[in-house]
């Protein structure tokens, strides 16, 4: 798979933090019951690579690792099945064990200079993180001059209220976000609230004319 072929299909990428695997093919199942087919599984918490394992045995659920921050998380998260791999930041370790292994990696640039140093490893769509954080949309819309060959997957800060507006760009290939996802819905055990944020987002999403 290329982040391409991910972000042509899924214009929603859920930021997952779940603690064990029970969790995580809970989540997993919401998420597709809502419409949505994949979940970036944070590396923040000790269960995530069993939560990974778990969740890549649900079928017709693509999922990836978050918040990879260097090599011994990149190879534990391709081990557990991860198909794309994602960091909050720029790394040429955890890109190098990325590339070597044929996977996806997708790490977080915010200004021009990040943004090359991906250009030059192969990577033409960044995470823009934590979007609202960094300037959000304007920023996004001023980086595409000098990269129009860039995509961008802003996350942090987006939300249902602000996706419409950042999918509208074309440079925007997808978002990522937590709201359909949150620690108190995984807690109390919600998957039909999980399922029904979801299908809201997919909605929002079909909607954009760009
Ligand atoms: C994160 O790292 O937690 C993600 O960027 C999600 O951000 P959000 O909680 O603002 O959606």
């Amino acid at each position: 798979m290329l982040t391409s072929e991910l972000t042509a299909a899924e214009k929603v990428i859920p930021v997952v933090v779940v603690d064990n695997a029970t969790e995580g093919a809970h989540v997993g199942e919401a998420l597709l019951a809502g419409g949505i087919h994949t979940a970036e599984v944070t590396f923040r918490t000790a269960g995530a690579e069993a939560a990974i394992r778990e969740m890549v045995k649900i079928s017709g659920l693509t999922v990836g690792a978050g918040t990879v921050i260097n090599k011994e998380q990149a190879h534990r998260a391709i081990d557990a099945g991860a198909t794309y791999v994602v960091s909050p930041g720029y790394s040429d370790d955890v890109i190098d064990v990325c590339q070597e292994a044929g996977i996806p990696v997708i790490p977080a640039c915010t200004d021009g200079s990040w943004i090359m140093r991906a250009i030059a490893r192969g990577i033409d769509i960044v995470k823009f993180f934590p979007a609202e954080a960094m300037g959000g949309t304007s920023a996004i819309k001023a980086l595409s001059a000098p990269f129009p060959q860039i995509g961008f997957i802003p996350t942090g800060g987006v939300n249902k209220a602000n996706l419409a507006e950042y999918l509208a760009i074309p440079a925007v290939k997808a978002c990522g976000g937590s709201w359909m996802v949150k620690k108190d819905l995984i807690k109390n055990g919600s998957w039909e609230q999980i399922s029904a944020l979801s299908r809201e987002a997919v909605e929002i999403a079909k909607d954009i004319t760009r």
